[in-house]
């Protein structure tokens, strides 16, 4: 266990009210000019680059909402990997943007954990000067699968981070911490995704699938969707980010997961959004959230998740206890379990039927071969029994045919119990196969 991840969250409130004690209250800065941010942009790129290639943590900058992305824009088919998705099948996908006096620019993904939370990335709330967003102005959109249109519109009213996300502190993994909580103005009745939780470590090994989920670019450097795309990716081994990342991958806060061949990747846009992993009976836990990765859908450049299901789910179930109470959320919104236990990965249960469903042949061919055993010694027994008789009989020459006749059947008997003892072993032999095949399976979905 990392010490660091149990460090208390800080909370950052907007204006509103009084303000509380200044280290732990980010206030609002107005708007900088046009000018002022595009230098500073461009200082970060060029401060971003040297330490770790092309590696994005920061914020996207994407356009702001409704400018080549009307509604009536046909959903764009040709992604970096993935299709097309609708709300109802991620309901707790929710998207930020903030809206600010030169109109509202899209900022992230996030998703709701609680009918009061929503849960995203850390990095999502940062300006280009590193500064937090003015909370007040986040505009939660729930329900929603085109980019521009339907859903419904919740307000942030303010922003949870663990005080361990600090990107210069934590250099040379500087996106550590990734994740941040935003809590809404009003409940929402949209369903929520439970955090997977420390029973739940089999969803989301090496090799798992999961899915992530965004309107972020549909290709590196290029627009965002105009729907709701999914796409289907495996976690990968930490060496397949600490490859090509090097330090700047942590392993202990992130976990990186997509495909290596590249072509399928989160982008610019998705961040703070869910990766999902499917659970058997259907449904889903959050096991990462979009944090960062070099490009896109790069060959050998996978992304870079969260950790969320790791070292710090303890964090977050902590977090929400502490932001119910803090808050004074009703207690109809108080004790809100967001973290999930019991679930088990697709197949997991069909695996075990099937060994369950295994075992009786294996003993039931066990038990004909102790049976079809005891017949070849009775059979070599009575063999040896009618032999005797045979010399008997040649000696005194009585009854020579009748107990040649005897000899001869109780040859064919041991030759047919012997037949039936091979028969009885290779059936055995086959149940056994088959429960080591089942409880192989049994291991492989159920971790
Ligand atoms: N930092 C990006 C964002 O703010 C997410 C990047 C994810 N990149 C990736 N290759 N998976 O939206």
């Amino acid at each position: 266990m990392d010490v660091r991840s149990s460090a208390p969250p800080k909370k950052y409130k907007t204006l509103r009210g009084a303000p509380g004690p200044s280290h732990t209250i980010v206030f609002v800065t107005p708007r900088k000019s046009l000018l002022a941010g595009v230098v500073a942009l461009l200082v970060a790129l060029v401060l971003a680059v040297p330490s770790a290639g092309a590696v994005e943590f920061e914020r996207t900058q994407l356009p702001g909402a409704g400018k080549t992305h009307g509604s009536g824009v046909p959903p764009q088919t040709r992604i970096v990997g993935g299709a097309a998705a609708d709300i109802s099948q991620f309901p707790w996908q929710a998207q930020l943007r903030v809206n600010l006096v030169g109109g509202d620019a899209f900022l992230c993904g996030g998703s709701v954990i609680h009918p009061l939370i929503v849960l995203s990335a850390a990095h999502c709330f940062l300006d280009e000067f590193g500064e937090v967003e003015p909370i007040e102005s986040v505009e939660v959109w729930l329900g929603r699968t085109a980019f521009n249109s339907g859903g419904e519109l919740n307000f942030g009213v303010s922003l949870w981070q663990p005080a361990n996300y600090n990107p210069e502190a934590n250099f040379p993994h500087s996106n550590s911490f990734d994740y941040a909580f935003l809590v809404l103005d009003e409940a929402t009745g949209q369903s929520r995704i439970q955090v997977a939780g420390p029973t739940e470590r089999a969803l989301w090994t090496p090799g798992r699938i999961a899915t992530v989920t965004g309107w972020g670019a549909i290709f590196e450097g290029g627009p965002v969707s105009s729907v709701l795309k999914q796409a289907q990716i495996p976690f990968l081994a930490d060496q397949s980010c600490t490859g090509p990342y090097g330090a700047a991958f942590d392993p202990v806060t992130m976990a990186c997961a997509g495909v290596l061949a590249g072509g399928t990747d989160s982008c610019q846009g998705d961040s703070g959004g869910p990766l999902q992993s499917p659970v058997d009976g259907g449904g889903f836990r959050l096991t990462g959230i979009v944090s960062w990765g070099e490009g896109c859908a790069r060959a050998g450049r996978p992304g870079v998740y969260t950790k969320i299901a790791g070292e710090l789910v303890g964090s977050v179930g902590a977090t929400v206890a502490t932001i119910e109470r803090e808050e004074e959320f009703s207690p109809e919104f108080s004790g809100i379990q967001v973290v999930g236990s019991g679930a088990r990965p697709p197949g997991c249960a069909a695996s075990e039927a099937a060994l369950a469903g295994a075992g009786p042949p294996v003993a039931a061919a066990n038990a004909l071969v102790t049976q079809r055993g005891g017949e070849v010694r009775r059979a070599t027994k009575a063999l040896k029994i009618a032999k005797k008789a045979v010399k008997k009989a040649r000696r005194s020459g009585k009854r020579v045919r009748s107990a040649t006749r005897r000899l001869f059947k109780a040859n064919r008997r041991l030759k047919l119990a012997n037949q039936g003892l091979t028969d009885a072993r290779r059936e055995a032999a086959f149940a056994g196969e088959a429960l080591a095949a089942a409880t192989a399976n049994r291991t492989a979905s159920c971790g």
